[in-house]
């Protein structure tokens, strides 16, 4: 037996164990794992390395067309990003057009994707507009692989749902499958809060995160989980920011309820503080939800760590600081905050951010891998043919050299934005190789992959 690759002797990391072993690949696919004494087209050296699952990024937007503007990043230039941070696969998100089907949303996302992106990719679907014609093709679109379902309580007027479309959008997948995923932010309070300020002439980025209070974000949490514990479904909030809105979750699923929750590093490494940087460098920052104040992330941590919260996605939505030809960005909200593209770059920073967290014993390396691939991967229905290199696997493999330094920055980085929320920041960890389906995409450091290389992902639904 010959082997297309072997990793050889390095520390594989699971969600459940840690073991020196070799990881053998066969067409595509990872063969075995343990000792292995057959031979191979290509050996490579793992020993003092840390060999881990490709990361799962469950939340990303890529080429996205957002407040007047769109995202700097595209599939391509996104998706090199995510594979220089030993991300492997995405699952990205389609926007549907008010008044139109999500078939036409579907097809413009997957020309957007198609022949560009380097990692593996899914789409969930933004609802916007949920006639009784679209639960029809929220069932097909569940067969088809597209199998959750992004809903907004914030944003009135753009993506905003009320409570009656979200509730027969949680009924609709306890008959086809689907997942709902929320963005928990009581909208009309904010805009009440949002116009307020802008009336007073409070117009810096700052004044994002104050008109977004944590109270907001708890409330709609609140409001979300029992319109899914009356449906009768489970239900998953993104970017989960506040502790308040954690508690939430904790409480929910304390009571046994199917509700899950991603946070995201910004979340855990970035304060309300950095809005009040010189100028109007605090608009880097401006996402939504907004960072909150010191001492939040410290609640969050402890939440990732007792399983409180189960994922870590990015929300990659980057727009530079910097306007481009045709191309404008966070300067769309120079004299008004509210104008700001909402969204920061993050997608090739997360799994050394959290490997960092592991060196200071926030989490164990286990939880490190669950967090960022083994559960994004049973959640969204990409289990178990990602998640994890077990035999029978797609062989998506990342070596991470424990021992040398990264320094995060806008001049390494492989995003188009022109800035980095952690520049300057250095961590113990480096991402050395990468690969997906036994392909080499980044050895050693350097790109020796194809654009266009990932495949569309048809995710299955619950079970
Ligand atoms: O600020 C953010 N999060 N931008 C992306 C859109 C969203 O709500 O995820
Ligand atoms: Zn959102
Ligand atoms: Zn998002």
């Amino acid at each position: 037996m010959t082997y297309d690759l072997i990793v050889k002797g390095g520390t594989v990391v699971s969600a459940s164990d840690t073991f020196i072993a070799d990881v053998a690949v066969s067409r595509g696919k990872v063969a075995a794992v343990g000792k292995i004494t057959e031979c191979a087209k290509r050996i490579l050296d793992a020993h003092g390395k840390i060999v881990i699952p490709g990361g799962i990024d469950a939340h990303t937007h890529f080429d996205m067309p957002f407040m007047g503007a769109t995202t700097i990043d595209n599939f391509a230039t996104g998706s090199m990003s995510a594979v220089f941070g030993g991300t492997t696969s995405i699952v990205d998100f389609a926007i549907q057009t008010k008044g139109k089907t999500f078939r036409h949303a579907l097809d413009d996302w997957h020309r957007r994707a198609q022949g560009n992106c380097v990692v593996d990719y899914g789409f969930h679907m933004i609802v916007t507009d949920f006639p009784e014609k679209q639960q029809k093709e929220m069932d097909k679109l569940v067969d088809e692989g597209v199998s959750s379902f992004k809903l907004f309580m914030a944003y009135p007027g753009i993506f905003m749902s009320d409570d009656a479309t979200i509730f027969r959008a949680l009924q609709r997948t306890r008959e086809n499958g689907g997942m709902i995923c929320m963005h928990a932010e009581n909208g009309s309070v904010i805009d009440v809060l949002i116009a307020k300020a802008i009336a007073q002439g409070k117009t810096a980025p700052e004044w994002h995160a104050l008109t977004r209070p944590m109270t907001a974000e708890a409330e709609a949490t609140h409001r979300a989980i029992a319109l899914a514990e009356m449906a009768g479904v489970p239900i998953y909030f993104v970017h989960l920011s506040a502790g308040d809105a954690m508690e939430e979750v904790r409480a929910a699923r304390g009571r046994d309820l199917p509700v899950f929750a991603e946070t995201c590093p910004q979340y855990l490494y970035l304060c309300e503080d950095d809005y009040r940087r010189p100028g109007f460098e605090g608009a880097q920052f401006v996402m939504s939800p907004p960072l909150r104040p010191k001492g939040n992330s410290e609640r969050l941590w402890k939440a990732l760590a007792r399983n409180d919260l189960q994922v870590v996605s990015t929300d990659h939505c980057s727009f530079c600081m910097k306007a481009g030809v045709n191309r404008p960005g966070k300067e769309l909200g120079k004299k008004d905050f509210s104008k700001i593209p909402n969204g920061a770059p993050g997608v090739e920073y997360r799994l050394l951010l959290l490997w960092d967290a592991v060196q200071k014993g926030r989490i164990s390396e286990n939880r490190f891998v669950e967090i960022t691939s083994t559960t994004p991967a049973k959640l969204f229905g990409l289990y178990p043919r990602k998640g994890h290199l077990n035999a029978g696997a797609d062989a998506d493999i990342v070596v991470l050299d424990p021992n040398k330094s990264h320094t995060f920055s806008r001049k390494n980085h492989h995003s188009a934005a022109d800035y980095n929320p952690y520049e300057g920041l250095t961590v113990k960890g480096s991402i050395r190789d990468v690969f997906i389906r036994g392909d080499a995409m980044v050895l050693d450091g350097a790109w020796v992959g194809r654009l266009g290389y990932g495949q569309f992902l048809k995710r299955t639904a619950r079970v």
